[in-house]
Protein backbone atom coordinates (compact mmCIF):
# COMPACT_ATOMS: atom_id res chain seq x y z
CA UNK A 1 0.00 0.00 0.00
CA UNK A 2 1.42 3.79 -0.66
CA UNK A 3 2.34 4.56 2.78
CA UNK A 4 0.97 8.26 1.24
CA UNK A 5 -2.44 7.61 0.42
CA UNK A 6 -5.43 8.36 2.81
CA UNK A 7 -6.54 5.48 5.03
CA UNK A 8 -10.05 4.35 4.13
CA UNK A 9 -12.28 4.57 6.68
CA UNK A 10 -13.64 1.35 8.41
CA UNK A 11 -17.54 1.72 8.66
CA UNK A 12 -17.93 0.36 12.33
CA UNK A 13 -20.64 -2.00 12.90
CA UNK A 14 -22.68 -1.23 15.68
CA UNK A 15 -24.00 -4.54 16.44
CA UNK A 16 -22.47 -7.66 14.59
CA UNK A 17 -25.51 -9.28 12.01
CA UNK A 18 -26.52 -9.89 8.95
CA UNK A 19 -27.26 -6.39 8.32
CA UNK A 20 -24.57 -3.63 8.48
CA UNK A 21 -25.53 -1.26 11.65
CA UNK A 22 -23.80 1.66 12.28
CA UNK A 23 -23.76 3.90 15.41
CA UNK A 24 -25.23 6.44 12.45
CA UNK A 25 -28.13 4.08 11.73
CA UNK A 26 -29.01 4.07 15.48
CA UNK A 27 -28.59 8.09 15.73
CA UNK A 28 -30.85 8.72 13.05
CA UNK A 29 -33.35 5.96 14.07
CA UNK A 30 -33.37 7.13 17.42
CA UNK A 31 -33.76 11.21 16.60
CA UNK A 32 -36.95 10.09 14.39
CA UNK A 33 -38.39 7.87 17.38
CA UNK A 34 -37.81 11.24 19.75
CA UNK A 35 -38.74 13.72 17.43
CA UNK A 36 -42.31 11.37 16.37
CA UNK A 37 -42.90 9.62 19.63
CA UNK A 38 -41.58 10.93 22.48
CA UNK A 39 -39.14 7.80 22.96
CA UNK A 40 -35.82 8.36 24.10
CA UNK A 41 -33.54 5.30 22.86
CA UNK A 42 -30.53 4.97 25.08
CA UNK A 43 -27.21 3.48 23.30
CA UNK A 44 -28.54 0.31 25.15
CA UNK A 45 -31.22 -0.09 23.48
CA UNK A 46 -28.73 -0.84 19.89
CA UNK A 47 -29.55 -4.78 20.06
CA UNK A 48 -33.22 -4.42 20.28
CA UNK A 49 -33.24 -1.82 17.82
CA UNK A 50 -31.01 -4.06 15.65
CA UNK A 51 -33.22 -7.14 16.21
CA UNK A 52 -36.76 -5.57 15.90
CA UNK A 53 -35.73 -3.31 12.84
CA UNK A 54 -33.48 -6.63 11.29
CA UNK A 55 -37.30 -8.05 10.56
CA UNK A 56 -38.21 -5.23 8.45
CA UNK A 57 -35.09 -4.85 5.99
CA UNK A 58 -36.12 -8.95 5.61
CA UNK A 59 -39.71 -8.40 4.80
CA UNK A 60 -38.88 -5.38 2.35
CA UNK A 61 -35.77 -6.85 0.82
CA UNK A 62 -34.00 -3.96 1.77
CA UNK A 63 -29.82 -4.51 1.64
CA UNK A 64 -28.23 -2.58 5.25
CA UNK A 65 -29.65 -0.41 7.65
CA UNK A 66 -27.91 2.60 5.16
CA UNK A 67 -30.49 1.93 2.61
CA UNK A 68 -33.32 1.55 5.12
CA UNK A 69 -32.54 5.07 7.07
CA UNK A 70 -32.65 6.46 3.17
CA UNK A 71 -35.84 4.63 2.50
CA UNK A 72 -37.50 6.32 5.65
CA UNK A 73 -37.04 9.53 4.64
CA UNK A 74 -38.47 9.49 1.42
CA UNK A 75 -42.39 10.31 0.66
CA UNK A 76 -42.73 6.57 -0.43
CA UNK A 77 -41.12 5.69 3.19
CA UNK A 78 -44.65 7.09 4.98
CA UNK A 79 -46.20 3.52 5.84
CA UNK A 80 -42.39 2.46 6.91
CA UNK A 81 -41.98 5.29 9.21
CA UNK A 82 -45.39 3.90 10.74
CA UNK A 83 -44.27 -0.07 10.90
CA UNK A 84 -41.12 1.06 12.48
CA UNK A 85 -42.60 3.25 15.24
CA UNK A 86 -44.64 0.10 15.49
CA UNK A 87 -41.94 -2.39 15.87
CA UNK A 88 -40.11 0.16 18.36
CA UNK A 89 -42.25 0.67 21.09
CA UNK A 90 -43.19 -1.71 23.35
CA UNK A 91 -47.10 -2.64 23.69
CA UNK A 92 -46.88 -5.00 27.05
CA UNK A 93 -49.99 -4.70 28.79
CA UNK A 94 -52.32 -6.64 30.81
CA UNK A 95 -56.06 -6.90 31.83
CA UNK A 96 -56.12 -5.43 35.41
CA UNK A 97 -52.08 -4.80 35.27
CA UNK A 98 -51.38 -2.98 38.91
CA UNK A 99 -54.67 -3.96 40.29
CA UNK A 100 -54.39 -1.60 43.15
CA UNK A 101 -55.91 1.32 40.38
CA UNK A 102 -58.90 -0.76 39.66
CA UNK A 103 -59.88 -0.98 43.69
CA UNK A 104 -59.22 2.51 43.88
CA UNK A 105 -61.09 3.75 40.97
CA UNK A 106 -64.51 1.27 42.05
CA UNK A 107 -63.93 2.53 46.08
CA UNK A 108 -62.66 5.93 45.97
CA UNK A 109 -63.66 7.57 42.88
CA UNK A 110 -66.72 5.85 41.11
CA UNK A 111 -69.48 6.35 43.80
CA UNK A 112 -69.52 10.10 43.10
CA UNK A 113 -69.05 9.31 39.34
CA UNK A 114 -71.87 7.14 38.84
CA UNK A 115 -74.57 9.65 41.13
CA UNK A 116 -73.06 12.36 38.85
CA UNK A 117 -74.22 10.10 35.56
CA UNK A 118 -77.47 9.32 37.08
CA UNK A 119 -77.77 13.65 37.88
CA UNK A 120 -77.58 13.81 34.46
CA UNK A 121 -73.78 14.95 34.73
CA UNK A 122 -71.15 13.69 31.88
CA UNK A 123 -68.82 11.32 32.84
CA UNK A 124 -65.39 10.47 30.80
CA UNK A 125 -62.46 8.25 31.25
CA UNK A 126 -59.76 8.08 29.17
CA UNK A 127 -57.19 5.23 28.72
CA UNK A 128 -53.89 7.38 27.16
CA UNK A 129 -51.39 4.58 25.43
CA UNK A 130 -54.19 2.16 25.52
CA UNK A 131 -52.23 -0.53 23.95
CA UNK A 132 -54.43 -3.74 22.88
CA UNK A 133 -56.91 -2.76 24.91
CA UNK A 134 -56.86 -4.98 28.43
CA UNK A 135 -56.39 -1.49 29.85
CA UNK A 136 -59.62 0.19 28.51
CA UNK A 137 -61.72 -2.95 28.97
CA UNK A 138 -60.60 -3.02 32.49
CA UNK A 139 -61.50 0.16 33.88
CA UNK A 140 -64.91 -0.74 31.43
CA UNK A 141 -65.51 -3.76 33.39
CA UNK A 142 -64.92 -1.99 36.95
CA UNK A 143 -67.50 0.41 35.99
CA UNK A 144 -69.99 -1.99 34.44
CA UNK A 145 -69.63 -4.21 37.45
CA UNK A 146 -70.62 -1.00 40.15
CA UNK A 147 -73.26 0.45 37.30
CA UNK A 148 -74.28 -1.91 34.82
CA UNK A 149 -76.49 0.58 33.10
CA UNK A 150 -74.06 2.77 32.02
CA UNK A 151 -74.72 2.48 28.54
CA UNK A 152 -78.04 4.42 29.49
CA UNK A 153 -76.04 7.57 30.45
CA UNK A 154 -73.81 9.90 29.09
CA UNK A 155 -71.05 7.95 30.43
CA UNK A 156 -67.97 6.41 28.17
CA UNK A 157 -64.50 6.08 27.64
CA UNK A 158 -61.49 7.45 25.27
CA UNK A 159 -58.79 4.75 24.57
CA UNK A 160 -55.86 6.38 22.57
CA UNK A 161 -52.42 4.72 21.09
CA UNK A 162 -50.22 5.77 18.77
CA UNK A 163 -49.84 2.48 17.36
CA UNK A 164 -52.36 1.88 15.09
CA UNK A 165 -51.94 -2.08 15.23
CA UNK A 166 -52.67 -2.13 18.71
CA UNK A 167 -55.70 0.43 18.10
CA UNK A 168 -57.05 -2.10 15.74
CA UNK A 169 -56.86 -4.56 17.98
CA UNK A 170 -58.08 -3.54 20.48
CA UNK A 171 -61.46 -1.95 18.83
CA UNK A 172 -61.80 -5.90 17.79
CA UNK A 173 -61.87 -6.85 21.58
CA UNK A 174 -60.40 -10.65 20.94
CA UNK A 175 -58.37 -12.25 23.55
CA UNK A 176 -56.64 -15.56 24.55
CA UNK A 177 -58.13 -17.55 27.15
CA UNK A 178 -54.59 -16.60 28.26
CA UNK A 179 -55.09 -13.12 27.83
CA UNK A 180 -58.36 -13.13 29.65
CA UNK A 181 -57.30 -15.18 33.24
CA UNK A 182 -57.17 -11.93 35.13
CA UNK A 183 -60.45 -11.67 34.99
CA UNK A 184 -62.89 -12.75 37.51
CA UNK A 185 -64.64 -15.76 36.33
CA UNK A 186 -68.30 -14.63 36.82
CA UNK A 187 -67.54 -10.89 35.13
CA UNK A 188 -65.75 -12.73 31.89
CA UNK A 189 -68.86 -14.88 31.65
CA UNK A 190 -71.16 -11.76 31.61
CA UNK A 191 -69.45 -9.01 29.61
CA UNK A 192 -67.12 -11.37 27.07
CA UNK A 193 -68.49 -14.44 25.09
CA UNK A 194 -66.56 -17.70 23.54
CA UNK A 195 -65.05 -17.68 20.13
CA UNK A 196 -63.53 -20.20 17.92
CA UNK A 197 -60.51 -18.18 15.87
CA UNK A 198 -58.40 -20.44 13.63
CA UNK A 199 -59.07 -23.83 16.22
CA UNK A 200 -57.94 -21.61 19.09
CA UNK A 201 -60.32 -20.97 22.65
CA UNK A 202 -61.01 -17.22 22.09
CA UNK A 203 -63.01 -14.50 24.15
CA UNK A 204 -64.36 -11.47 22.59
CA UNK A 205 -65.23 -8.73 24.83
CA UNK A 206 -69.43 -8.27 24.01
CA UNK A 207 -70.68 -5.06 22.18
CA UNK A 208 -72.27 -3.74 25.29
CA UNK A 209 -68.88 -3.10 26.80
CA UNK A 210 -67.49 -2.00 23.64
CA UNK A 211 -70.37 0.75 22.76
CA UNK A 212 -68.70 2.59 25.96
CA UNK A 213 -65.06 2.84 24.27
CA UNK A 214 -64.30 4.74 21.52
CA UNK A 215 -60.64 3.78 20.08
CA UNK A 216 -58.62 6.36 18.15
CA UNK A 217 -55.11 6.66 17.36
CA UNK A 218 -53.37 9.31 19.08
CA UNK A 219 -49.95 10.89 19.64
CA UNK A 220 -49.60 11.95 23.41
CA UNK A 221 -46.78 14.49 21.77
CA UNK A 222 -49.16 15.67 18.96
CA UNK A 223 -52.26 17.26 18.49
CA UNK A 224 -55.06 16.44 21.19
CA UNK A 225 -58.54 17.08 19.42
CA UNK A 226 -60.34 16.64 22.81
CA UNK A 227 -62.22 19.35 23.78
CA UNK A 228 -64.49 18.19 26.97
CA UNK A 229 -61.95 17.35 30.51
CA UNK A 230 -61.80 13.54 32.05
CA UNK A 231 -62.86 12.50 35.44
CA UNK A 232 -60.35 9.67 35.01
CA UNK A 233 -57.11 9.54 33.08
CA UNK A 234 -55.21 6.46 33.26
CA UNK A 235 -51.70 6.97 31.84
CA UNK A 236 -49.47 4.10 32.64
CA UNK A 237 -46.30 2.87 31.77
CA UNK A 238 -45.40 5.16 28.69
CA UNK A 239 -44.08 8.33 29.98
CA UNK A 240 -41.28 6.32 31.34
CA UNK A 241 -39.71 5.72 28.12
CA UNK A 242 -39.84 9.54 27.29
CA UNK A 243 -36.94 11.95 28.84
CA UNK A 244 -37.77 14.40 31.78
CA UNK A 245 -38.85 17.27 29.33
CA UNK A 246 -40.85 15.74 28.04
CA UNK A 247 -42.66 13.90 31.08
CA UNK A 248 -42.84 17.12 32.49
CA UNK A 249 -44.74 18.71 29.25
CA UNK A 250 -47.34 15.91 29.38
CA UNK A 251 -47.73 15.92 33.26
CA UNK A 252 -48.67 19.70 32.77
CA UNK A 253 -50.58 18.82 29.70
CA UNK A 254 -53.02 16.65 31.85
CA UNK A 255 -53.74 19.16 34.00
CA UNK A 256 -56.13 21.26 31.26
CA UNK A 257 -57.77 17.54 30.57
CA UNK A 258 -58.67 16.81 34.15
CA UNK A 259 -62.00 18.03 35.70
CA UNK A 260 -61.08 19.85 39.00
CA UNK A 261 -61.84 16.41 41.01
CA UNK A 262 -60.92 14.20 38.38
CA UNK A 263 -57.48 11.35 39.19
CA UNK A 264 -54.45 10.51 37.15
CA UNK A 265 -53.55 7.35 37.32
CA UNK A 266 -49.68 6.62 36.57
CA UNK A 267 -47.64 3.33 36.22
CA UNK A 268 -46.00 1.74 38.86
CA UNK A 269 -42.09 3.20 37.83
CA UNK A 270 -43.31 6.82 36.95
CA UNK A 271 -43.86 9.68 39.48
CA UNK A 272 -44.84 13.15 38.88
CA UNK A 273 -43.11 15.82 40.45
CA UNK A 274 -44.34 18.96 38.92
CA UNK A 275 -46.46 21.58 41.10
CA UNK A 276 -50.18 21.37 40.89
CA UNK A 277 -50.99 17.90 41.56
CA UNK A 278 -51.14 15.84 45.08
CA UNK A 279 -51.32 12.35 45.34
CA UNK A 280 -54.24 10.68 46.18
CA UNK A 281 -52.57 6.94 46.72
CA UNK A 282 -49.95 4.67 45.32
CA UNK A 283 -49.19 6.12 41.74
CA UNK A 284 -52.55 8.32 41.76
CA UNK A 285 -52.80 11.98 41.69
CA UNK A 286 -55.82 14.99 41.97
CA UNK A 287 -55.10 18.51 41.14
CA UNK A 288 -53.97 20.67 44.25
CA UNK A 289 -56.20 23.94 43.94
CA UNK A 290 -59.35 22.80 45.05
CA UNK A 291 -58.63 19.90 47.08
CA UNK A 292 -60.37 17.33 45.71
CA UNK A 293 -62.89 14.91 46.91
C1 LIG B 1 -46.12 -0.57 27.66
S1 LIG B 1 -47.57 -0.07 26.80
C2 LIG B 1 -48.60 0.39 28.19
C3 LIG B 1 -50.04 -0.05 27.99
C4 LIG B 1 -50.96 0.23 29.18
N1 LIG B 1 -51.08 1.65 29.44
C5 LIG B 1 -50.49 -0.49 30.40
O1 LIG B 1 -49.98 0.12 31.35
O2 LIG B 1 -50.61 -1.73 30.43
C6 LIG B 1 -47.06 1.50 26.13
C7 LIG B 1 -47.95 1.98 25.00
O3 LIG B 1 -47.64 3.35 24.75
C8 LIG B 1 -47.79 3.59 23.37
N2 LIG B 1 -47.08 4.84 23.03
C9 LIG B 1 -45.74 5.05 22.93
N3 LIG B 1 -45.48 6.32 22.59
C10 LIG B 1 -46.68 6.94 22.50
C11 LIG B 1 -47.09 8.27 22.17
N4 LIG B 1 -46.20 9.24 21.91
N5 LIG B 1 -48.41 8.54 22.13
C12 LIG B 1 -49.32 7.58 22.41
N6 LIG B 1 -49.01 6.32 22.72
C13 LIG B 1 -47.70 5.99 22.77
C14 LIG B 1 -47.23 2.34 22.73
O4 LIG B 1 -47.69 2.18 21.40
C15 LIG B 1 -47.72 1.26 23.69
O5 LIG B 1 -48.92 0.67 23.25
Amino acid sequence: MNALATPRRRVEPMIEGEYLFTARNFEQIATFLRAQTGIALTEAKAQLVYSRLAKRLRKLGIPDFDSYCEFIETSEGAGERNEMMAALTTNVTRFYREPHHFEHLKRNILPALIEKARSGGRVRLWSAACSSGEEPYSMALTLLEAFPDAGRYDVRLLATDIDPNVVAKARSGLYSEDAVSPIASSLRDRFLTREADRDRRMWRVKDEVRALIAFKELNLIGEWPMRGRFDVIFCRNVVIYFEEETQVFLWNRFKSSLTPEGRLYIGHSERIDVPGYVSDGLTVYKLAQRGGR
